[in-house]
């Protein structure tokens, strides 16, 4: 069965002091969680080891990563590798960020390549994906967001499934402060399951946690989150804030 997942993208925010009380805080209040629910954070990589360190006092908390580039290692000034992440018992990495495909010149092509060299290292990937404004008004967001999974991802096996999650976040409403309608969201999400399906079979897809992003906050969680296919969130602005991604966690029950 699918788990829900609630998970925190900090993007490039938080000092060394921010981010390791926040952590604390995190791992203080975060009580015993049911079965089928995970909770993460995903620190800039600078504080990946001294969050991981104090996550790790936690039964509950996870850390990913927010990216790792495609090669094993070499001369990439400025990079991670994933056997890097891996050495820090960073064991999931945020992949095609829609900042790191709009700052980044990350394509889809590209991250097909990071996808692969994730999960032979034996890292989970949460896949982030989802069309522009003018894709959703132009009418072409169906196609685009099957265009995204189909070029970074259905060259896997149906087995490697079970090591990625899919992340939907549209961009229009990513730190914008206007979200999709809990209508828009399952419309998506029940799209993009059954693309899934259409490829894999329904065992597969029906496996496969598919989180929504953008501008989640503590007062509409709920309602998002209670769509059926709709498994949980990735949260930027809220998750900086302790009572908002515990409330935006308490909110997956
Ligand atoms: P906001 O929650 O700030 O809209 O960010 C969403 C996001 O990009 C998470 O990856």
């Amino acid at each position: 069965m699918r788990k829900k997942i609630v998970a925190g993208n900090w993007k490039m925010n938080l000092d060394k002091a921010e981010a390791l009380s926040l952590t604390t805080d995190l791992v203080d209040a975060l009580g015993a969680l049911p079965e089928n629910q995970r909770v993460m954070v995903c620190p800039p990589s600078i504080h990946l080891s001294s969050v991981g360190e104090v996550a790790a006092g936690s039964k509950v908390l996870e850390v990913g990563g927010q990216n790792m580039h495609q090669s094993g290692s070499g001369a990439y000034t400025g990079e991670i590798s994933g056997s890097m992440l891996k050495s820090y018992n960073i064991n999931s990495v945020l992949l095609g960020h829609s900042e790191r495909r709009a700052y980044f010149h990350e394509n889809n092509s590209v991250l097909r390549e990071k996808v692969d060299t994730a999960l032979a290292l034996g890292i989970e990937v949460i896949y982030c994906f989802g069309e522009m404004l003018e894709e959703r008004e132009n009418e072409t967001h169906f196609d685009v967001v099957s265009s995204q999974l189909k070029e970074a991802l259905f060259h896997l096996e149906a087995s490697q499934w079970n090591h990625v999650i899919l992340a939907y976040e549209p961009v229009w409403a990513i730190g914008t402060g206007r979200t999709a309608s809990p209508e828009q969201a399952q419309e998506m999400h029940a799209h993009i399951r059954s693309v899934l399906t259409q490829a894999y079979g329904a065992e597969c897809a029906d496996g496969v946690s598919i989180l929504y992003g953008g501008s989640v906050k503590p007062d509409n969680a709920k309602e998002i989150f209670g769509q059926p296919d709709v498994d949980g969130g990735l949260i930027g602005g809220a998750s900086l804030k302790t009572q908002d991604f515990l409330a935006i966690v308490a909110a997956m029950s």
